[in-house]
This record gives C-alpha cells, structure tokens and sequence, in this order.
C-alpha cells in the first residue's frame, strides 16, 4: 500500500453511486420532521461532500440545485479526473472538484468556506483514527452554525457476527499477490473452506457467515473490496459516535431515513415501553440498535441548535408540499423493508394516493380534499412512500438545462465503464437508476428518436453493435426475437418511465 492511501485500501476504484440521503432536500425534509427549520435552497448555499469517491453524487446535486456551491473532495485522483472532464462536458459551473486529503484541506486554513451542508457517507468506519478526527476536525472548523451535517458508518450492533470476518478478510489478504480484486478473490476462497469449520465461532455465526459469503461472491466487486478490505475498519456503537462528533458542537438531530426515525408506531410495543422510560438519547438509540440489529446508521447532526419549528409550522408546510409518482409500475402490495422491519401500508390509505398521483401532481392539501383519510395517516403514508423513493416532492427548478447536459452526457458515455447509470430528475431534486438498455433509450429520444419504431431501431442497433443481447429466461435473444422484446420494453418505457422524465423536466430545457 502506498503511503498517500493512509490505510485506506485505494489501487481499486469505488463504483459510482448517487444516495439521496445526501440531498440538501433530503436532509430538510428529515430536519423538518425533527422539528427544525429547514435550510433555504432557493437562495445561495454551500455544501462540500468529504470523500466523494466518483463524484456522480455531487454532480447529480449540483445540476439540480442551481443556487447552491458544490464542494467535492476525495484524495484519489483516479476519482477526480475523470468527474471534473464530466462536469465541465456538461457545463456544471457549481460543483469544484480537489484532490486532496483530508489532513491537506486541515493543513490549508482557508481551504473551504462556511459550509451549510458537509456530508461525509461510507468514510467514518473505513479510514483510520487519525483521519476520523480529521473529519470532526473540518466540521469543526468549516461547518457554518446552523448547519446540517451526515455520517454514516457501520453499526456494531449489526456487524458484532460480522466483525471478525473482516478482520480475517484483512489479515489473509496480506498473505496473497495482486491487486485488491485478486487478494479478495482469494480471501473468499479461503472463507468458504474456514465456513465448514463446525465448532466455535464457525459454528455459532455458520448463517450470518453464509449470507456475508454470498454476497461477495454476487455483488460489485469493487464495492466488495472498499467494504472489507481496510487496515482500521471499526465499527462504532451510536454513544461513540455521537461522543466524538460532538467535539466540534455537532447535536445528534435524527436518522436519514423519514420512515425509519418518525414511524414509532412500527415499533414492536415492548420496545416503545422501554423508550419511554430511557431519557439518554445515546442510550434510546443505542437500544434501537440493539433491537433491530442495525448495521449501517446514516445519522444527521447539526451545528448548535436550528430555530425550532412547532406542529403548527411543520403542518403548514406539510400541506403546501407538491408530490410526485415516481415508480409508476403497478403495487400489488405496499409493503416496504425498513431496516426496523417490513412496514405493511393499509391499501384504503396507499392505493387512493397512488391512484390520485398517477394522473396529477397533487399537493398534501389537494390529496386531503381528493381522498376521505384524515391527516395523519396521509402524513404517515407520504413520508414511508417518500423515504422508500416511491413518490418525489416536486418543485420547478428554474433552471433545468443544467440536468439535461448532465443526463446527456451521462447516456452519451453509457456504454463506457465510468459506471454512471443516474439520471436527474431536475422538477423533483432527485435522481434515478436506470439499465443499460432504458439509458440507451433515453439516448435515442435525446437524438430525436420519438416514434416507437425509430426509437427501437436505435437502441437495437446500438446494442448489437457492441455485442449486446437481452436475457430472456435465462436465454440471450437474438434478431427479430430481441427486436420484439425490445418493442415491448418500450410499451413500459412509453407507460411509466417517459412520463416521469417529461414532468420532472429531466428531457427538456426549462
Ligand atoms: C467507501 S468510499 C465512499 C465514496 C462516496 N462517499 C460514496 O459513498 O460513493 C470512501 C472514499 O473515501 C476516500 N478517502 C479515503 N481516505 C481518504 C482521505 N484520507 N482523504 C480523502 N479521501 C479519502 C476514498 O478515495 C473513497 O473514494
């Protein structure tokens, strides 16, 4: 490992994601369902993403929030190189790009301005103690009071099975040749050979083994690799890190997930007797924890105290918030996995509000007087179908061209290994995965491809050209038996893919 990576196992790169937890809106929402004021997006703000890893994140952000100064750092330039030539291809004159360590933006005082948002996800448990201090240490110094700030990290309540496996992982690593893919390669070999130890640890654990196995067998492999692969892993209690944050007057505010934090009622009711006698915030979480065996938090923090908003203020702008159907493919059950279980929406609350959003976008107010259901069950319904990104809070953006460079070059580049499959959705400050094959869709609609036969033409034709075919059944399609598949794929696009792109101002300039 060379020196610069600092214990972080850097020779492999992270895969392109983009999590909208990380959404200045996002974050609002869950700051106002705390019961704080929520940060004005219309007028200028800063925001500055620690350890960015691809950027498509930032660059997804920047093109929706146009009043906003994106700051995104990560020491890998492997990372940055290729992000900036993205931004600047798609013209995105508010997100800055630095490859720099954390230790090197401490080192430089004027580095950052005050930040309104500093967001730090899947860095706090993979790098060491020194740079875990330094992440505190720049919240500290630059976070601008008032403001929000995201970690995650992984949870020791969920990970005390898991925790040795790493420390194996990272142990017999050092033991083969090669780059981060091989060592884990070989790593998994030598795990399915220790998992028919039948006795001890081996023994107790031999499920959670299995499941933890399987995964590294079938997921991203470089993903694989960031997650295990690291010198200092840690897995912290909530206490500890709460602790530890509060070194720079960060006050724990709530989960990133809606859902997660305000639906108590989901909450098995010997758990919620036993909250109501705990006062110790650390401690209520900590038994949260333990309960659901959480194994990755996602926690906001703010910088002292935000003005509080009462019930009043919440429910007024509850009310005037504007939503919008973004899974459009039919529910047959609402059921949704939380990490604190499977949450079942009652169908006479769910499917009125999903039948209404199909045909308009409605605001909460509109829903109320559309659907006999009192108040607080909407409420509850909107934030479980919003927090499981069923449904959008739609907004104008008022400028909308910068989504669509993006989007272009994000499906002109689709076929390249850059990984990025996001598209933004500009009216409804978030952003969507899409396949190989919708990207390539949406590529021929850009290129003025509308009709239906125009548009399968295109994407058969640049699909087979580069060898691709659709699986059907397990078969690959060729010819006129992949062409009808794709008229077919395109039905679905036309119903509940297009439409969303078309109101969401993610196809045309505003
Ligand atoms: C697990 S990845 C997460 C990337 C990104 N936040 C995401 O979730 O997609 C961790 C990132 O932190 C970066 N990193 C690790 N140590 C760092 C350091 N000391 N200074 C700056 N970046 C660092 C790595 O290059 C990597 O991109």
């Amino acid at each position: 490992m060379n020196e610069w990576m600092e214990g972080y196992t850097s020779d492999i790169e992270y895969p392109a994601s983009y999590y909208r937890e990380l959404d200045p809106n996002y974050l609002n929402f869950c700051a106002i369902l705390a019961g704080v004021e929520p940060i004005a997006t219309t007028e200028a703000f800063n925001y500055c993403e620690l350890g960015c890893g691809q950027g498509l994140g930032v660059l997804v952000l920047a093109a929706n929030y146009p009043h906003g100064e994106f700051y995104a750092v990560d020491y890998n330039p492997s990372h940055i190189a290729q992000v900036r030539a993205i931004a600047k291809e798609a013209k995105l004159d508010n997100v800055y790009f630095f490859e720099k360590s954390f230790q090197e933006m401490l080192d430089e005082p004027s580095f950052l301005p005050e930040i309104d948002f500093m967001v730090f996800h899947g860095i706090y448990t993979w790098v060491n103690d020194l740079n875990r201090n330094n992440l505190i240490e720049l919240c500290k110094r630059n976070v601008r009071a008032g403001g929000l700030v995201y970690n995650s990290y992984n949870a020791k309540s969920g990970w005390l099975a898991g925790e040795p496996i790493q420390k194996l992982i990272w142990g017999l690593a050092k033991e083969y040749q090669g780059n981060s893919l091989k060592k884990m390669e070989k790593v998994v070999a030598t795990l399915d050979g220790l998992k028919n130890i039948k006795q001890g640890y081996f023994k107790e654990y031999a499920n959670s083994i299995k499941k933890r196995l399987d995964k590294m067998k079938t997921a991203n492999k470089n993903y694989i690799v960031h997650e295990y692969l690291h010198e200092d892993w840690k897995a912290f209690y909530f206490p500890e890190v709460c602790e530890a944050m509060e070194k720079a007057k960060l006050n724990y505010l709530c989960l990133a997930n809606p859902a997660e934090a305000f639906s108590e009622d989901l909450y098995p009711k010997e758990l919620t007797q036993q909250l109501e006698m705990i006062e110790d915030l650390s401690n209520r979480e900590l038994i949260k924890d333990l309960t659901f065996n959480t194994n990755f938090r996602k926690d906001i923090y703010t910088r002292g105290r935000r003005r509080g908003w009462g019930k009043e203020e919440k429910a007024a702008w509850l009310l005037k918030q504007e939503w919008i159907l973004i899974k459009r493919t039919e529910i047959s059950v609402f059921e949704f996995n939380l990490s604190t279980g499977k949450a079942k929406g009652n169908e006479l609350v769910y499917r009125p509000i999903i039948n209404a959003l199909q045909s308009a976008i409605l605001s909460t107010e509109q829903l109320l007087e559309l659907i006999n259901i009192n108040i607080s069950s909407i409420t509850q319904a909107l934030i479980l179908l919003y927090s499981t990104g069923v449904i959008g809070i739609y907004k104008k953006n008022e400028s909308s061209s910068k989504a669509v460079n993006l989007n272009k070059m994000i499906v002109k580049n689709a076929f390249n290994d850059s990984g990025f499959k996001h598209i933004v959705l500009p009216n409804a400050n978030t952003a969507i995965s899409f396949d190989l094959v919708g990207l390539t869709f949406l590529n021929g609609f850009y290129q003025g491809y509308e009709k239906s036969k125009d548009l399968v033409d295109y994407v058969h034709k640049a699909l087979t050209a580069r060898k691709l075919y659709i699986l059907k059944d397990g078969k690959q399609l060729e010819a006129e038996a992949m062409r009808s598949q794709l008229y077919q794929i395109e039905i679905e696009w036309r119903k509940n893919t297009l439409p969303v792109l078309q109101e969401t101002g993610a196809l045309a300039e505003s």
